[in-house]
């Protein structure tokens, strides 16, 4: 009998959306094709010189080069508390409360197992970033997907959630501003979420990869809503500095939680990791202790120019869209007749143009497409006249 290589969990995926939409991409590009990829949701443009040169300054002290093993360095955690009480007039501890992570992926990897048990649920939204579900998989819970649609500004109701999966479930996540549907949520939601956990019995997370790139009000955070306590809510919320700062290579991030769900994640991660490089960490604190630096509202303002640049040459296709208030993703509606599959096949074998098709999300998403506003404003104009000089 053929010894079996790959383990059944891994074989019990659904496709991963990004790999097939990088095989075309891949496919296409070998044909010759100038390929315009507005697939990719990773920040084009460089770290800002002032977290460079807070690297190059801690890369050089010996001290930061052993294992990293706990939460996180002081000077992070620091950093981190004094990010949230700034940013948000959120008050925490950063001893108790604050966990460093290697890329919010990380922690919201880890997550599942340490606060759930095989069997036990996790209620998604509906349309995610694929991580949320694909972990708690492997950790052998049963994955409860809260529908999302235009309607219901891609926001899910917890209140559909059944009783029979309220009372199996241990971990309810929100994303906010959404990836992939830009969509923002007020304190209320957050409140909302808090409440129904706490109800129920469950643990409520919250990712918030986004919240600093805005084109309208900041974004809030879990911690606002009134009856969130960071010492007897049950809820945890991650923040990354990876589109922040223009860091995604750099892997560094935190979790602010109550102080038992931040002990367990920092269990699970002590028998997976040996911590963050403490001279990331180090960098990390610099761009943390300066979100209000200049820089960092210039990453914002490219942004918005793409935005505005990329909506009318979106509408002209027939495509119905709404800016979006937050994040760097465009989520439109295909032109009448047209669905993502198609429409983002098209795109490709047509115009060159990467474009990710909802379908790859959920069924649920099947007549959406993503564009990712990480290409220069030049070239989201040729992609949208490229896509325009084809009848759709
Ligand atoms: C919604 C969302 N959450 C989390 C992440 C992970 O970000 P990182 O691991 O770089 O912090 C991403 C990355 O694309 C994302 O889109």
């Amino acid at each position: 009998m053929p010894m079996r290589i790959r383990s059944r969990r891994l074989d019990a995926l659904p496709p991963f959306v990004f790999a097939e939409v990088d095989r075309n991409r891949r496919a296409k590009a070998a044909t010759g094709a100038d390929i315009i990829n507005l697939g990719i949701g990773d920040p084009d443009r460089p770290t800002p010189r002032f977290i460079i040169d807070a690297m190059q300054r801690a890369v050089a002290k010996p001290e930061n080069h052993p294992y990293a093993y706990g939460g996180g360095t002081r000077l992070f955690r620091d950093a981190a508390a004094q990010f949230m009480l700034r940013r948000f007039n959120v008050n925490v501890d950063p001893a108790r409360h604050i966990l460093c992570c290697i890329g919010s992926k990380e922690g919201l990897a880890h997550l599942p197992i340490a606060v759930a048990d095989p069997g036990d649920a996790v209620c998604v939204p509906e349309i995610h970033y694929p991580v949320y579900s694909t972990t708690a998989s492997f950790a052998g819970l049963d994955v409860h997907f809260m529908p999302m649609n235009e309607s219901n500004n891609w926001t899910p109701d917890f209140e559909d959630i059944p009783t029979d999966v309220r009372s199996r479930a241990r971990l309810i996540i929100s994303n906010h501003p959404n990836n992939p549907t830009g969509s923002c949520v007020g304190i209320d939601h957050y409140e909302k979420q808090v409440r129904f956990a706490s109800t129920h019995n469950l643990v409520a997370a919250s990712d918030q990869a986004y919240s600093e790139i805005y084109f309208e009000e900041r974004p809030p955070s879990l911690w606002q809503a009134p009856s969130a306590k960071l010492d007897s809510t049950h809820a945890i919320e991650f923040h990354s500095l990876s589109k922040t700062f223009n860091m995604t290579g750099w892997r560094v991030a935190f979790a602010v939680g109550h102080p038992e769900i931040i002990a367990a994640l920092a269990s699970v991660k002590s028998n997976y990791d040996s911590g963050c490089f403490a001279a990331v960490q180090e960098a990390g604190a610099a761009a943390l202790d300066h979100y209000d630096h200049p820089d960092v509202a210039g990453i914002r303002e490219v942004y918005r120019e793409r935005r505005e640049a990329l909506i009318p040459g979106l509408r002209s296709l027939g495509c119905v869209v709404v800016p979006p208030k937050a994040g760097f993703f465009c989520w439109a509606r295909c032109p009448k007749g047209w669905d993502s599959n198609r429409f983002a096949d098209r795109a490709l074998d047509e115009a060159a143009v990467v474009v990710v098709p909802g379908a790859g999300f959920s069924p649920a998403a099947k007549d959406y497409f993503r564009i990712a506003l990480t290409v220069e404003t030049p070239r989201l104009r040729d992609a949208m006249d490229r896509l325009a000089q084809l009848k759709w």
